[in-house]
């Protein structure tokens, strides 16, 4: 049997995104998916089990048919907002669900395991940038799901001889527009595809928050590219083949731009104004979050090559456009 990674989650932005990488680089990958979106299927040739990691059966059926060296675990809810409003949701899909999929591969001897983690572990930073060190002040029940699963993590490699990986990423942007991979979120909460909406359906945006402590006024967040994320990916794993020690590593750009930033580029690159409505802030978002990365370039040798504002604004613009075009 060939060697096999499997993807939770790998039908999802950062998850398609990274199984292209993967396939790309000549792995084999099986994804787990249960289309939380209704998103469209990406691939041909990948190979794809629908369904959900709740489902006992299905991991351990998928863990018995194929090679399983190191399981990619994308697959959560994502919206902080909907975490504070429906936290029961979150810590079923986030928390149990990863437990679940976690006693799994022990059952089935499965050790290398790569997460998901968030920079929303952190809270309201102490200093910035933030590295690996700072201390865990989570605002939203989201941020809270990511740590527990840390947290398990850590006494699962102590008892049960599993190797892990947790990448906290900061936020994701860009699209893969020619692999026909993007962004696909309902509700959308995420600031650049929200732009690129307003800016194509002639829409206001909806800014939360212009009385922070910045600037502006606007949070200031760490954008990096899901392509640069997806290499993260790809170089975690082969720390873990290698023999890698359990590990936590910030990936993100050591750069933040403001939300009014950021619609400045995004209005540079639509070429026209967009028209903005300010709201009161969001439960559970904080003002500033900026990414040391200075651990991930040194023992990973990961660099992010594709997360110029530019480049992540226009590919999210183009993906857009594709998006609209199909009707949706
Ligand atoms: N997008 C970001 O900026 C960001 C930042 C930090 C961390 N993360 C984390 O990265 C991961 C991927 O994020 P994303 O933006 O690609 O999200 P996404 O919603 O696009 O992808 C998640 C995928 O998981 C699937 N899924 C959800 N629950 C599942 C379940 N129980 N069983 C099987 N499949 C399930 C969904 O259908 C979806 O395809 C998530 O764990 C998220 O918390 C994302």
């Amino acid at each position: 049997m060939k060697k096999t990674i499997l993807v939770t989650g790998g039908a999802g932005y950062i998850g398609s995104h990274t199984v292209y990488e993967l396939v790309q680089q000549g792995y084999h990958v099986v994804v787990i998916d249960n289309f939380v979106y209704n998103q469209p299927w990406p691939f041909v040739g990948v190979q794809l089990e629908r369904g959900s990691i709740a489902d006992t059966a299905l991991l351990e059926r998928v863990f018995s048919s194929y090679d399983v060296e190191c399981v990619m675990h994308f697959a959560a809810f994502i919206e902080v907002g909907q975490s504070v409003l429906d936290p029961q949701r979150f810590y079923e899909n986030n928390v149990v669900n990863s437990l679940n999929l976690l006693n799994a591969m022990v059952r089935c001897n499965v050790t290398q395991f790569i997460f998901s983690s968030s920079c929303a572990v952190y809270g309201n930073p102490q200093y910035l940038p933030l590295n690996e060190e700072h201390v865990f002040e989570p605002q939203s029940p989201y941020g809270k799901n990511k740590l527990m699963v840390e947290y398990a993590l850590q006494d699962y490699a102590h008892a049960y001889g599993i190797r892990f990986v947790s990448l906290r990423y900061f936020n994701a942007a860009g699209a893969a527009v020619d692999h026909n991979l993007g962004e696909w979120h309902e509700p959308e909460t995420h600031i650049i595809p929200n732009v690129m909406r307003a800016a194509l359906k002639d829409k206001e945006l909806t800014v939360f928050g212009v009385d922070y402590e910045t600037l502006d006024g606007s949070c200031i967040r760490d954008y990096v590219h899901v392509f640069d994320i997806a290499q993260a990916h790809v170089r975690a794993y082969t720390y873990l083949s290698a023999g890698g020690v359990s590990n936590v590593f910030n990936v993100g750009t050591g750069r933040g731009f403001s939300v009014l930033e950021l619609i400045a580029a995004a209005e540079r690159v639509v070429e026209k104004k967009i028209r903005v409505l300010h709201a009161p802030r969001r439960a559970g978002d904080v003002p500033i979050l900026v990414a040391d990365n200075a651990k991930i370039t040194r023992e990973l040798g990961w660099r992010a090559c594709y997360s110029t504002l530019d480049t992540m604004c226009s590919s999210a613009f183009a993906w857009e456009k594709r998006r609209l075009n199909h009707g949706t």
